[in-house]
């Protein structure tokens, strides 16, 4: 069938998006077609967009990682889902179109009470936050952790999450109005990192004893900063590098700070199974049911925007999750 696609020949800036008819083919085994109700937008689709992750697949460029859909069509060998199914994914690439063909084995059924814009607000960054704080590193009650963009997508989940575990929870933001979001989404202390210098405000805010847990993925800008955050054998988690890849990491850097533990660690290889998959969802649609976590999107467009909305994204414009409607 034909669809339309905001789609990249090339690698480069926001400005290399064009919005074109593309082809689909039937879903083939284990596959189902999905027309897009919601795309959820991520930093890592800007990742595929520039070239700093390579594509997998032969060009053009399709990003997204995040949608809610309708089951418009059922390939051979699936017997998990019906047409008319409402499902949400998260998956590396491909979301930013109207219809795709996706195995059957990445798509979760969505409560009947959780939105079609909230589910594609918060399906890869909830998931996120949960593999972070549950298994990254278990942060427990009495652990104090440090989390930088705050008021991002990830960042105001996050916040939220760490908060009803039990936690005493700093963050980082960049702006006064990003701070006052970051208050109101679980976070007991706030740092302006572009006015205030982070590593000494954490030390005032811990009384010199440092963090046990920093997530950092802002990456560049906050290295080796970050570091020098954490307790004698904290945990340092660099998930991603919104001010560009750390260049200057060496091992010998974590004896320096008290034989502190890291890892870069991804999503994907959390959720790889069906059953990690499904088991995770169930516990971020279970913290949203109970009234836990709420979803700010702050930021919506249409398909045919997504060169603007990278823009904003990579500009530090926006706060908490922004869409794409198809
Ligand atoms: N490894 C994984 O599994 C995984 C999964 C999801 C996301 N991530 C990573 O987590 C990060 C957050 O993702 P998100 O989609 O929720 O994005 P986001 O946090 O909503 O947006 C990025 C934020 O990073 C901060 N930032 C600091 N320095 C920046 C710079 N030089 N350029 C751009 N932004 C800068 C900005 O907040 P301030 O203005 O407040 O500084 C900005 O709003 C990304 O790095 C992403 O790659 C990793």
């Amino acid at each position: 069938m034909i669809t339309n696609a905001n789609l990249v020949h090339q690698p480069g800036p926001p400005s290399s998006f064009s919005y074109e008819e593309i082809e689909i083919p039937e879903p083939g085994p284990g596959e189902v077609q999905l027309k897009h109700r919601m795309i959820g937008v991520n930093f890592i689709d800007t990742y595929f967009r520039s070239g700093l992750y390579p594509y997998p697949l032969e060009p053009p460029i399709i990003p997204g990682a995040e949608a809610t859909a309708e089951v418009v069509q059922l390939g051979p060998e699936v017997n998990d889902l019906n047409v008319g199914d409402r499902v949400v994914y998260t998956g590396g690439f491909g979301a930013y179109c109207q219809h795709r063909n996706m195995k059957s084995d990445r798509l979760v059924k969505l409560p009947e009470e959780l939105s079609d814009e909230k589910a594609a607000a918060c399906m890869l960054k909830g998931l996120t936050a949960h593999y972070l704080l549950h298994g990254t590193f278990q942060v427990k009650p009495g652990h104090t952790i440090l989390f930088h963009a705050g008021a991002g997508g990830v960042g105001l989940i996050a916040g939220q999450w760490a908060n009803h575990i039990g936690a005493t929870v700093i963050g980082t933001v960049g702006s006064k109005e990003k701070a006052a979001l970051a208050r109101e989404n679980g976070y007991h202390h706030v740092i302006n990192y572009r006015e205030e210098n982070f590593v000494e405000r954490v030390m005032e805010i811990t009384e010199g004893a440092g963090v046990d847990v920093v997530y950092d993925s802002v990456g560049q800008d906050t290295y080796p900063y970050s570091l020098k955050c954490l307790k004698r054998l904290g945990m340092w988690v660099p998930f991603g590098q919104s001010s560009g890849p750390i260049k200057n990491f060496e091992l010998k850097d974590l004896a320096a700070h008290g034989s502190l533990f890291t890892t870069r660690p991804s999503l994907f290889d959390y959720v790889a199974t069906k059953a990690a998959l499904q088991q995770a969802s169930k516990e971020l649609f279970e913290m949203l049911e109970g009234g836990h976590l709420k979803i700010t999107i702050n930021q919506k467009y249409p398909l045919k925007d997504a060169g603007l909305v990278h823009e904003l994204l990579e500009n530090r414009k926006t706060k908490g999750s922004t869409l794409l409607v198809p």
